[in-house]
């Protein structure tokens, strides 16, 4: 995305780092954030080799006033805002008896109060522009609950709906919406998942993937292709078949 001015947030390992690395050409400047900071200052010194503008902020998505600080400091050293991928996200905290309620409402806290936060001061910007794109990184789990992840594919659930909303909210504005979908993809989530992942894919691979759908401005892009045929079926099965998660 040449000339891009585009913010990332979870820039620190996996999917968001693979983006940025997908993303960072001479003319392109990146907005990396994330709560590991030495991370993203390897990451800059790296992308921009390349010839990438990088500008980098430690922030927790769960911060609102910082969230805010960070996006705003970013449009103005880059003069804008072309996209915001609210990508940060935690894994499941587990079953809803045996612990806590915090160790399940964390998820929501970032990976949706975390959306929130990255896109509302990023659509502002956006708005005044009368042009944006804001992308927000789903999951095919947000299409059912399974036992034991429940509270992860819920938050990815109301990301799905709220995506959806936000697009029609936002169209007459001149600002895209898009929800991307993945399925098992290699990053620190899925590294210590002890189960078969199926239709795994490198991490490089889903970022081309997920550039790709957005330049072509999807609505909601579920890959790779198989999930695209078995959520169907997925949502449709009877609750004996649906797989139970350790
Ligand atoms: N990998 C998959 O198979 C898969 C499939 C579907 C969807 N996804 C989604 O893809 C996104 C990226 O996950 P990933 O798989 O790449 O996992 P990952 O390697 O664990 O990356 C998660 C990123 O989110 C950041 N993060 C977590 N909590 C944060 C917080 N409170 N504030 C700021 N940043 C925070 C982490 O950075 P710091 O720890 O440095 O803050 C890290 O950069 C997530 O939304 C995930 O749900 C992943």
């Amino acid at each position: 995305m040449k000339d891009g001015k585009i913010f990332i947030t979870g820039a620190s390992s996996g999917i968001g780092k693979a983006l940025a690395e997908a993303l960072a050409v001479p003319d392109c400047t990146l907005g990396l954030a994330a709560r590991r900071m030495e991370r993203l200052q390897q990451l800059k010194g790296e992308l921009e080799a390349r010839g990438a503008t990088v500008f980098v902020y430690q922030v927790d998505v769960r911060d609102a006033k910082a969230m805010e600080q960070a996006v705003d400091a970013f449009a103005n050293s880059a003069g804008g805002i072309t996209h915001m991928i609210a990508n940060a996200g935690v894994k499941s905290g587990g079953r809803l008896a045996g612990g806590t309620a915090e160790r399940l409402t964390d998820v929501f806290a970032v990976n949706v109060i975390g959306v929130i936060n990255s896109l509302v001061p990023a659509a502002n910007r956006m708005v005044e522009q009368q042009s944006g794109h804001l992308v927000s990184i789903g999951s095919v789990a947000g299409f059912r609950g399974i036992p034991g992840r429940s509270d992860y594919n819920a938050s990815k659930s109301a990301v799905q709906i709220m995506m959806d909303g936000f697009r029609l909210e936002l169209r007459a504005q001149g600002v895209k919406v898009t929800n991307i979908c993945p399925g098992f993809v290699e990053s620190e989530m899925t590294g210590t998942n002890n189960f078969h992942m199926p239709f795994f894919l490198k991490a490089d691979k889903a970022a081309r993937l997920i550039v790709k759908a957005i330049q072509r401005n999807k609505k909601t892009y579920i890959f790779p292709w198989q999930w695209r045929v078995l959520l169907p079926i997925i949502v449709r099965l009877p609750d004996w078949l649906v797989p139970q998660v350790r």
